[in-house]
């Protein structure tokens, strides 16, 4: 096969989308749209790419590093967008060029390189992704010769009546032989109601010099949809929600009600784990079998192990280990790793920490740039802690050890495997092994004080 090369079309502001960031940097299941595009040529082996950018050009070669880029200073219609392209063109003569638009975020690896069958069995000048949707508004429309080649597109704001009920549209992604292309971007004029320089005219130009243009119906017309405003986007999110869904299930999650259900494509689940409503899975995530993952959880980049259940989370850039119950209400930040059978329970926080085996963090707590051994026992409202205002510094708690109610470990500070930290300790030194430390003051009782200074006073105000 011939080293194929591709131009995406990135150029738009996000106008219509209100947005101040790039268009094609709008995120659907948390990832750009040009980071989808991106992904399926890389998938379709197309490593030649150069993205034409607009505002934000920064930002948006920061999510596809591996393009080349040039600049469009004005947006004037795709036809425009793509002549900026000129000297990447014309390195690429004799040879086939995807075109491709950054908001159309669906079209597939397997769908482009079809198209790409048809256009070199075809000898068509170009062949473009089409698709039959139930309603085409916005969209281009595909008239048809009687051969069945596309003759033209016309857009929306240019269309008769008739044309209209045409329900057969311009999905955005396009093959063209590259000579055909460049001396057809000579002929362009902005003769229309935008007064832009469309690249769909190109098709008219091709069949006007009776060139064969073909059009490959996508199978799916779903990968065929962009999204220019809002209320688009979140008809893209719906789809791509919903089908990497079907996608867990058909691989043995079980979600037993996908209200507020997120999971990002690429985020692997094992068998018999169970989703529950309000759980967004993110990122690079592997939960493992048999969990059971909510109501309202959030995890990002983060390894589950087999038999986890996490109530009410948040997660973030941690690893658990097997058969760990945490929550409700457990946050669990960046760099954290809770080993096989622990328990975290309700308004814990762990930081930057590792607690070992069996150990159990019930409530209350905040364990922040600590090394945990196995069993320990943190009883209630326990802070590790772990800045001075200036410099941040771990705690380290052995084995077995057990850490009475509402005591501040002030790091740095060891304690030794098996001992015993007293209740309302403030712990600012070391304690050895198998030791109890008490760092509080002691107790004074004055038997009959307060009935002496109820007598002196009179009785309490209400
Ligand atoms: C375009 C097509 C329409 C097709 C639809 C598919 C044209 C004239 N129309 O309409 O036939 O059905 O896409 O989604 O091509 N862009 C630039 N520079 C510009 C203008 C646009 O880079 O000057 C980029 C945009 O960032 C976007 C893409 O090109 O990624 C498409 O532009 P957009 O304005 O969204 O075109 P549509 O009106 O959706
Ligand atoms: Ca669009």
């Amino acid at each position: 096969m011939e080293k194929l090369c591709a131009v995406v079309l990135a150029a738009g502001d996000g106008k219509r989308m209100r947005s101040a960031r790039p268009k094609v940097l709008c995120e659907v299941l948390f990832r750009p749209m040009i980071s989808w595009i991106a992904g399926s040529l890389a998938e379709s082996g197309i490593g030649d790419v150069c993205a034409v950018l607009g505002a934000g050009a920064d930002q948006v070669r920061a999510a596809v590093p591996d393009f080349s880029w040039v600049e469009q200073k004005e947006r004037l219609g795709t036809g425009h967008a793509v002549m900026q392209a000129k000297a990447f063109l014309q390195s690429h003569r004799g040879g086939d060029c995807a075109v491709l638009y950054g908001d159309a975020p669906f079209v597939d690896s397997k769908t482009l390189m079809d198209a790409y069958k048809l256009h070199k069995e075809s000898g068509a000048a170009v062949t473009l992704l089409t698709a039959s949707l139930p309603d085409p508004t916005g969209y281009g429309r595909i008239v048809r010769d009687g051969r069945g080649d596309v003759s033209c597109i016309v857009e929306q704001a240019d269309a008769d009546e008739k044309t209209l009920q045409i329900c057969e549209i311009n999905a955005g992604t396009y093959w063209f032989s590259v000579d055909f292309l460049l001396s057809a971007l000579e002929q362009l004029q902005p003769n229309n109601a935008q007064g832009e320089y469309y690249l769909t005219d190109v098709i008219g130009i091709a069949a006007a010099q009776g060139k064969r243009v073909c059009g490959y119906e996508a199978p799916n017309s779903q990968i065929a949809m962009g999204a220019n405003d809002r209320k688009g986007l979140l008809r893209l999110n719906e789809i791509a929600r919903q089908a990497e869904l079907d996608r867990q299930l058909a691989a043995g999650v079980e979600i037993v009600c996908d209200d507020g259900v997120m999971i990002q494509p690429g985020v692997q689940i094992g068998q018999d784990t169970v989703i529950l409503p309000g759980t967004i899975l993110k990122g690079n995530t592997i939960i493992g079998k048999n969990c059971v993952i909510g109501p309202n959880t959030v995890i990002e980049d983060s390894l589950v192990g087999d038999g986890c259940r996490i109530n009410a989370c948040q997660i973030e850039q941690s690893r658990l280990d097997d058969q760990i119950k945490i929550g409700p209400f457990t946050h669990v930040r960046p760099n954290s790793h809770l080993m096989t059978g622990v328990k975290i329970g309700n308004f814990v926080e762990v930081k930057n920490a590792v607690v070992g085996e069996h150990t159990a963090v019930a409530h209350l707590t905040y364990v922040g740039d600590s090394d945990v051994g196995k069993n320990v026992n943190f009883d209630c409202g326990t802070v590790t802690v772990n800045f001075d205002g200036h410099d941040k510094y771990r705690t380290v708690i052995g084995d077995d050890c057990f850490i009475g109610c509402n005591s501040n470990l002030i790091a740095p500070v060891t304690i030794g495997s098996g001992s015993y930290i007293a209740a309302g300790s403030t712990v600012t030194d070391s304690v050895p092994e198998d030791a109890l430390a008490i760092a509080r003051a002691r107790q004074i009782v004055k038997p009959g004080w307060a009935k002496a200074r109820r007598m002196r006073l009179g009785p309490r105000k209400k």
